[in-house]
């Protein structure tokens, strides 16, 4: 994975200051620095955004799918509204996990239903702030996971059976 795009949908600018004891304290910055931490030191680029403008986050999934690199998408109201962002995330060649920081599940009825959930990858809410970090997470690990195998495979078959791997042998071999 070289880069992650993180698309945030109306209001969730407001972060930090928007109905606390629903949504917390944490700033749309302080989410935006805690991945950043976690991307820096692998190497993935962030391209954090945000927008009120449906129409905003159609062009940003439509990019992010023409680069093939995947997206966590909080659209914030617009996951119940639209169908616009349904298609776009169907017709995207990548994967989108749909974020939200509170669940949905447990709030008004109309929030209940997310438009977008059966054409994401997968969904993750009601962890708050920490629901944008597990959704990097889970993109890490299965990077990580599908990365690891090949690449040992690989260098058994360069090092040759019964020797020892590279990161095992002393200096001065
Ligand atoms: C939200 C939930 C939506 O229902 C709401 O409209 C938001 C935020 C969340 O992160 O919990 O703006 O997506």
């Amino acid at each position: 994975m070289k880069a992650v795009h993180v698309l945030n949908g109306p209001n969730l600018n407001l972060l930090g200051t928007r109905e606390p004891e629903t949504y917390g304290l944490a700033t749309l910055g302080d989410i935006e620095a805690r991945l950043s931490a976690l991307c820096k030191p692998r190497g993935i680029i962030l391209h954090f955004r945000q927008s009120n403008h449906e129409g905003d986050l159609v062009t940003w999934v439509q990019e992010a799918g023409r680069a093939g690199e995947p997206v966590i998408l909080n659209a914030g109201a617009y996951s119940h509204t639209s169908i616009a962002l349904y298609d776009a995330i169907k017709a995207a060649n990548t994967e989108v996990i749909e974020v939200h920081l509170s669940n949905i599940h447990a709030r008004e009825d109309f929030r209940r239903q997310s438009l977008i959930s059966s054409v994401a990858q997968g969904v993750i809410l009601g962890f708050g702030a920490f629901s944008y970090d597990l959704a990097l997470e889970a993109f890490l690990a299965r990077t990580e996971a599908a990365d690891n195998r090949p690449y040992r495979k690989q260098i058994m078959k360069s090092v040759g059976r019964g020797r020892k791997l590279p990161w095992q042998r002393r200096k001065r071999e």
